[in-house]
């Protein structure tokens, strides 16, 4: 068991999928071998239909592999680009926030809370997550984390579903959230997921939540979703296509890394 005390956010393309690819692509490789090995004096035909069909998908598995890679590599905290930690700075960014208490909804490894709580010396930061199996990340290691950047004191981590939050109606003057809404399982309509989120900020209170807004098979039609929630009370909130900024790599912003990424942000 990995001792949980140096600082770990983690990645979003996780050590255990890139585990399984790899695995994958080695597995399918000694397949193409054995099978050129099997039928060296074999029919041609069958040599090469079966030999070419196992080649295609094993390079189609390695070009995965080092896609993945490279997307691994581009998020990481260690790396140079350090994109995790950009994009997490970027969500703050519209955090129009003063002193108070602050909501960080599926925290994962506690980075965002971490780094709300550092840049807004007079806010006491609640992450949540229900850290399920999907993920690496463990309410130990937010703790963990947190005590390495100095903010234990500061920062709490609980667990909890971001469909039905544990704290009553306008219980934080802020909420923020980073790609997790598109994740709850336990909600099939992620409109409700936000709009449980909103529930919990008080009157007045602000918001930044990062999701795949842009994506319909999500939330629908964007600005429809905003011009809902405006009618439903929320006092000013807008919109941002997360797509447009630079300091993301394209790579990044395939639809089977980031996808049709926006923030929603505002007062409640
Ligand atoms: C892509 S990760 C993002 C983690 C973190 N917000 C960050 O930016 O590093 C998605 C997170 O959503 C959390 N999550 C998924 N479903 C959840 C649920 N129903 N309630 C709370 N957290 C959930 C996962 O455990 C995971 O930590």
């Amino acid at each position: 068991m990995k001792k949980r005390e140096e600082i770990d956010y983690g990645n979003w393309v996780s050590a255990s999928m890139m585990r399984m690819w790899t695995v994958t692509t080695l597995v399918a490789t000694a397949l193409c071998v054995v099978c050129f090995l099997l039928f060296a004096n074999g029919p041609v035909a069958t040599r090469w239909i079966i030999g070419g069909i196992l080649l295609i998908l094993t390079a189609g598995l390695l070009l995965t592999t080092v896609y993945f890679g490279i997307c691994r590599s581009l998020f990481s905290y260690k790396g140079k680009r350090r994109i995790q930690s950009r994009i997490l700075d970027y969500v703050l960014s519209y955090l129009k926030f003063d002193h108070g208490s602050i909501l960080d909804i599926g925290c994962g490894n506690g980075a965002l809370s971490i780094k709300a709580a550092k840049k807004f010396p007079c806010a006491a930061v609640t992450g949540m997550d229900y850290w399920g199996s999907v993920w690496n990340f463990a309410k130990e290691q937010c703790e963990a984390n947190a005590k390495q950047e100095g903010v234990l004191d500061r920062v709490f981590f609980r667990e909890g579903d971001a469909a039905h939050l544990d704290f009553p109606d306008e219980s934080f003057d802020g909420a923020i959230s980073n790609f997790v809404f598109h994740e709850v399982k336990s909600q099939s309509d992620k409109r409700l997921v936000v709009k449980e989120a909103l529930r919990v900020v008080k009157q007045n209170g602000v918001f930044v939540f990062h999701d795949l807004f842009f994506e319909k098979k999500y939330y629908g039609d964007p600005d429809d979703f905003v011009r809902q929630l405006k009618a439903e009370g929320v006092q000013e909130i807008h919109l941002v296509c997360s797509n447009d900024e630079k300091f993301i790599p394209k790579i990044l912003k395939t639809r089977f890394m980031l996808g049709r990424i926006g923030l929603i942000y505002g007062i409640k």
